[in-house]
């Protein structure tokens, strides 16, 4: 048995920590994010997977903006071809490569054509997603799964492929693209959110692996925003505007990439609910409905149409 005054005393300087440490957490949050250094990418090899449409797209051009060397992973070739000669149009260095990340041979034997063809990844963006859009016993077992993998399982076969290396260098960044949906459960996205709610707490679980094993040098962001203009989610309406609507793409972006140059662990878009996650678990399920009655989140799935070709 532990001596009880040694207990105590670890117990009060664990209590000093917590207060230190939400301080200063405290004090960074309120610190805007445009004062804070930013770290330079131009050296930086950054793979974004899904990074031929929406924010994945953006997140492409302003890394190469930047001066950093992008590969885009895309199952569609068309629009990653097109980001790429977008990119080399203005001067930028981009490469992209046709893979189904949910594969997982085709993930390691294309990871192993990119240190080939380019170098070792020192930015990993976990991006590509899909939404099936239907309530659970309408949703197909096909994209159930497929869901589950593109959205999760993905990260598990990128990670496994580039974060050796930073293991090696302990030295690196993983960006995980979750979503609220992460953090709040929405009706008629049963399959995505639990998706949303694994890649938080792959983010979550790696993080703490990081330091546990001393590899701090290796950042971690997870990103969580509320329903983005890029078309995944095309027809979702909210009953009315308070607080927070729609985000428009280029905003979100913004956000997403001071996050990562401030090697910033949580982003919550937008910053109106940067509370909500944490306050969802003290208040009562009614008080949460209530919450979320304002604007009418539980409903604007409704009104979901989605992108023509879907699957
Ligand atoms: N749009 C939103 O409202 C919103 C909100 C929160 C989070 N997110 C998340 O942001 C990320 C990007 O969303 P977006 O709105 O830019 O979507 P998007 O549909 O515009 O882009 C997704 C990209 O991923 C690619 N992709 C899909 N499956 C793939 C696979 N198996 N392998 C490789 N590439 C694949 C697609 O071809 C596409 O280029 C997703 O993870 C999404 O869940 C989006
Ligand atoms: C992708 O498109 C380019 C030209 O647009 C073509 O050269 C290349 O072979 C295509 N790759 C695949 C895997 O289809
Ligand atoms: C508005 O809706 C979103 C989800 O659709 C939800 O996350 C958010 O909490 C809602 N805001 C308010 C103020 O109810």
């Amino acid at each position: 048995m532990e001596n009880p005054v040694i207990t105590f005393i670890l117990l009060l300087w664990t209590l000093a920590k917590i207060c230190f440490y939400n301080f200063l957490g405290f004090i960074d949050n309120i610190i805007p994010g445009e004062w804070k250094p930013k770290k330079d990418v131009s050296k930086d090899i950054v793979l974004i997977t899904g990074g031929g449409s929406g924010i994945g797209r953006l997140m492409s051009l302003s890394f190469a903006e930047l001066g950093a060397t992008v590969i885009i992973w895309d199952i569609n070739n068309e629009t990653a071809q097109g980001v790429v000669k977008e990119i080399r149009g203005a001067g930028g260095k981009a490469y992209s490569y046709v893979v189904d990340c949910c594969d997982n041979e085709a993930v390691y034997k294309t990871a192993d054509k990119v240190r080939e063809d380019i170098g070792h990844v020192t930015i990993l963006i976990n991006n590509a997603g899909i939404v099936s859009g239907k309530k659970l016993l309408q949703c197909p077992d096909r994209l159930i799964k497929k869901t589950m993998d593109v959205n999760v399982n993905a990260h598990f076969w990128t990670l496994k492929a580039f974060l050796p290396n930073m293991l090696e260098k302990n030295q690196g960044h993983i960006v995980t693209i979750a979503s609220l949906a992460g953090h709040l459960g929405v009706s008629g996205l049963v399959d995505y959110c639990a998706s949303k709610f694994a890649a938080v707490g792959l983010d979550d679980a790696l993080y703490h692996e990081l330091q546990y094993t001393g590899k701090s040098g290796v950042k971690c962001t997870v990103v969580c925003p509320f329903y983005i203009k890029t078309g995944m989610f095309d027809g979702v309406k909210a009953k009315r505007a308070i607080m927070v609507d729609i985000l428009e793409p280029e905003y979100a972006v913004e956000r997403i990439m001071l996050a990562i140059r401030t090697n910033q662990r949580v982003l919550i878009l937008p910053r109106s609910l940067y509370f909500f996650p944490g306050l969802k678990n003290l208040w009562n399920p009614k008080a949460v409905m209530a919450f979320c009655d304002l604007n009418g989140s539980q409903q604007m799935m409704e009104t979901y149409s989605g992108r023509q070709k879907q699957d």
